[in-house]
């Protein structure tokens, strides 16, 4: 059955120079797949950010005697097409979280007369989780004395279910904290998700005990949970001078 529509799209389809990425769909550039090329398409998470609306990939024309028009595997990919500016456009509709499920989909596209191209869709991983720190409530460390990254038994936790540790910023605040600083270490694997941090002091002259308040942001400005900033208390070991 050809709908108005249809008839309406044909028409825009010989008339209009489609420009594949200036199709001005959101904000986002859409793949044009074509019978000549395949792609690894990319679709980063979103259980996050609630955006279920993701157009995925454009292309001219697909089968239409086909019902789905797309195979897609697994089975429960959520999606719609539109045609717009001549071209049909795949939306998802589904939640992609790559920490609970890094799974990928393959989607097969028919073009009619045999032809079929198949794509690979792959859930990207981005900074969208929150990372966490835990700090021991036991620190001493000596008055007059430095500790660096070598030598500090200061030593807390990191994590961050998404990775990108080394994107890390921490604040450090309270009296004496310009004395601190957190680092990381000189030496970790890029890809965990979990490191050493190491609070570690200039030498310097203080009244007592220490206490710091260090907010540890992702490289995408997400604190730490469950609190945005822990306090940490640094017992201070008088020297004897
Ligand atoms: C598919 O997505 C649409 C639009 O977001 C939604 O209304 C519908 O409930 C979803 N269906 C399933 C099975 O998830
Ligand atoms: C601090 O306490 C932890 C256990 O809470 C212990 O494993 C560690 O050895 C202690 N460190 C120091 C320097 O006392
Ligand atoms: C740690 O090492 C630095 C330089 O290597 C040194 O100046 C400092 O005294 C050391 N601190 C401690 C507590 O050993
Ligand atoms: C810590 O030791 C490493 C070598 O293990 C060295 O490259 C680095 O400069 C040292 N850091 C400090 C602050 O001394
Ligand atoms: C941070 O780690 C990622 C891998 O997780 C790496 O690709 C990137 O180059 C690193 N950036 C810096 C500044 O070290
Ligand atoms: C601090 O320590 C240095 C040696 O690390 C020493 O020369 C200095 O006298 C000490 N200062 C005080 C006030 O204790």
């Amino acid at each position: 059955m050809v709908t108005l529509l249809e008839v309406l799209l044909s028409f825009c389809i010989c008339c209009t120079l489609v420009n594949p990425y200036s199709i001005g769909v959101v904000d986002r550039l859409i793949q044009l797949v074509d019978k000549a090329q395949g792609f690894n398409l990319l679709a980063p998470e979103n259980n996050h950010d609630k955006d279920f609306t993701r157009g995925l990939f454009a292309v001219n024309e697909f089968d239409r005697g086909r019902d789905p028009p797309f195979l897609i595997e697994p089975p429960g990919f959520n999606y719609t097409i539109e045609n717009r500016l001549g071209q049909w456009i795949l939306y998802s509709h589904s939640s992609f979280d790559y920490e609970k499920d890094p799974r990928s989909y393959v989607i097969r596209v028919g073009f009619g007369y045999g032809e079929w191209k198949i794509l690979k869709l792959l859930i990207q991983n981005i900074d969208d989780e929150p990372p966490a720190l835990v700090c021991p409530d036991n620190i001493t460390m000596v008055e007059n004395l430095s500790y660096d990254v070598n030598n500090s038994s200061a030593i807390c936790w990191l994590s961050d279910p998404d990775g990108f540790l080394n994107q890390t910023t921490f604040k450090l605040t309270g009296t004496y904290s310009d004395n601190f600083e957190m680092k990381l270490p000189v030496k970790y694997d890029e890809f965990a998700q979990t490191t050493e941090a190491i609070i570690t002091k200039k030498a310097f002259e203080s009244d007592g005990d220490v206490y710091l308040t260090i907010q540890a942001k992702d490289g995408a400005g997400h604190s730490t949970v469950p609190k945005a900033k822990i306090d940490v208390k640094i017992k201070i070991i008088k020297d004897t001078k």
